[in-house]
């Protein structure tokens, strides 16, 4: 056992309490972020006269070296010591003498702890942001590229209108968009640093507390020290984000299960992304779309998990709030993987553009242009409605689609259809038409995708 207290004890923490209270097997994962924060933390103290500049120095290549240790393998996380930060100061002292026991000089775990995270979850954030922008790069060029691909749009499960594909994925689009966005706005409020807030009163020291939070990459020191070390909300947000990239992928999941079923047939998955069955050899399951949809679950749980962990706790640091790690690097695992995993398989899978565009024929997803049609001959909307639907209501006794009818057929039902009503209720002009902002038309979709170009260019840009 290595603990960095100890002094007011008079008996050994029991073996069970002590495996209970570590947690060195999880926040092993902060060594980078706690090494960084000790560094800008010493820089400062050197700056205020704390520490000299040979102090300083040493600590630093003392921490500079365990890091470098851990990495090359010459040097082992073990738990032997309570949590990552007794493993660097316990190192540090050891490589580097005396001098190494300075390094807390006004600081406490709980400032370090909660510094720790943050970085982490600053760190986190980009990379999920960066997966995003490559999703809806994926997403971008298949929007591009099926501009004329027709399948059915559906409402309650049902065919409604005809769209194109161009148009079901830019709805997924938007949605990343907002996510790639909203985490934009997450990192906007959470990035002030709590270093120095000490265990919740601050410190005697006379800290610079703006110059540890510019050299950390933050835009200022946080302004109330017990809020430094017991604020999360930065994290529940970041989960809460986490949770609607999920329900949006799992939404998204749920159509390729469904368009990859034998009934629909809209997709091909690509052999590499799909798996086999050890009973019946003529399966081909998505099993990526699947579990991406399932482990939908255990990020909305982190999510319940840590508002529940925090409901009721006093001011300031209690130790429940070291419950905010596993599940919360279990969710960010979860989502890193899922974005990555699903812009592979949307990349490598196939539309049958055939399938699409028979069932868009089928199933009357241009009743209501013929609608709008007999509305151009003069008739009243409400009334259109009505004899559409008995015209509707003729094709499924006799097993036709609108256009399949003949123009006496048509004429039966309503004098004022005339020749041009095949065309009028063809694909291409059902969407064409459609130029409303936001509409599926082919012309109304390119005034999107370059719009949407323009925010790509623009996150491109953006240094991460
Ligand atoms: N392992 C602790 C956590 O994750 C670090 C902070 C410990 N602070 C304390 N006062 N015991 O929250």
């Amino acid at each position: 056992m290595a603990q960095l207290w100890g002094g007011r004890f008079t008996s050994e923490t029991d073996g069970l309490v002590y495996q209970f209270n570590a947690s060195i097997s999880f926040d092993r994962r902060f060594l980078n972020q706690d090494i960084a924060g000790s560094i800008a933390h010493v820089t400062m103290l050197a700056k205020c006269g704390i520490l000299t500049d040979k102090e300083r120095d040493a600590i630093i290549s003392g921490l500079e070296g365990i890091r470098a240790d851990v990495a090359s393998g010459k040097l082992t996380i073990t738990d032997e010591y309570e949590d990552i930060h007794s493993f660097v100061e316990a190192n540090l002292i050891e490589r580097i003498g005396d001098v190494g026991k300075k390094l807390h000089t006004g600081r406490s775990r709980n400032d370090q702890v909660a510094l720790d995270m943050k970085l982490y979850v600053r760190d986190e954030l980009k990379t999920v942001q960066e997966e995003l922008k490559n999703l809806l790069q994926t997403l971008h060029g298949m929007m591009e590229a099926h501009l004329e691909t027709y399948m059915p749009g559906f409402t309650h499960l049902q065919k409604a209108q005809p769209i194109t594909l161009s148009h079901h994925l830019g709805a997924y689009f938007e949605m990343f968009k907002r996510d790639y966005m909203r985490l934009d706005d997450i990192y906007e409020r959470m990035n002030f640093c709590p270093l120095g807030a000490g265990a919740l009163a601050g410190t005697t020291y006379p800290l610079d507390r703006d110059l540890v939070a510019e050299l950390l990459g933050f835009y200022g020191p946080t302004l109330n020290s017990i809020d430094s070390v017991s604020d999360r909300d930065y994290l529940i947000e970041f989960l809460s984000a986490l949770s609607l990239i999920m329900m949006h992928l799992s939404r998204f999941s749920e159509e390729i299960i469904l368009w990859n079923s034998n009934e629909y047939g809209f997709i091909e998955l690509d052999d590499s992304y799909s798996t086999g069955s050890s009973i019946m050899p003529q399966k081909k399951n998505p099993d990526i779309a699947e579990l991406t949809r399932g482990k939908c679950g255990r990020v909305y749980g982190a999510l319940q998990a840590l508002l529940t962990t925090m409901k009721g706790l006093p001011l300031a640091y209690n130790k429940d709030m070291q419950e905010d790690k596993e599940f919360s690097f279990d969710a960010i695992d979860t989502v890193k993987a899922c974005l990555e995993l699903f812009d592979g398989m949307l990349k490598s899978m196939t539309f049958r553009k055939d399938v699409m565009e028979r069932s868009a024929m089928k199933g009357f997803t241009n009743a209501t242009d013929a609608a709008d049609y007999l509305v151009g001959k003069g008739i009243p909307f409400r009334d259109a409605h009505a004899l559409i639907g008995k015209l509707v209501l003729y094709c499924i006794e006799q097993n036709k689609s609108i256009e399949e009818l003949s123009l006496a057929e048509l004429k039966d039902i309503s004098p004022a259809f005339e020749e041009d009503i095949y065309d009028a209720v063809s694909l291409e002009t059902c969407v064409g038409k459609r130029l409303t902002k936001g509409a599926p038309g082919p012309d109304a979709m390119r005034e999107v995708i370059q719009v949407n170009a323009v925010f790509l260019d623009l996150i491109g840009q953006k240094e991460n």
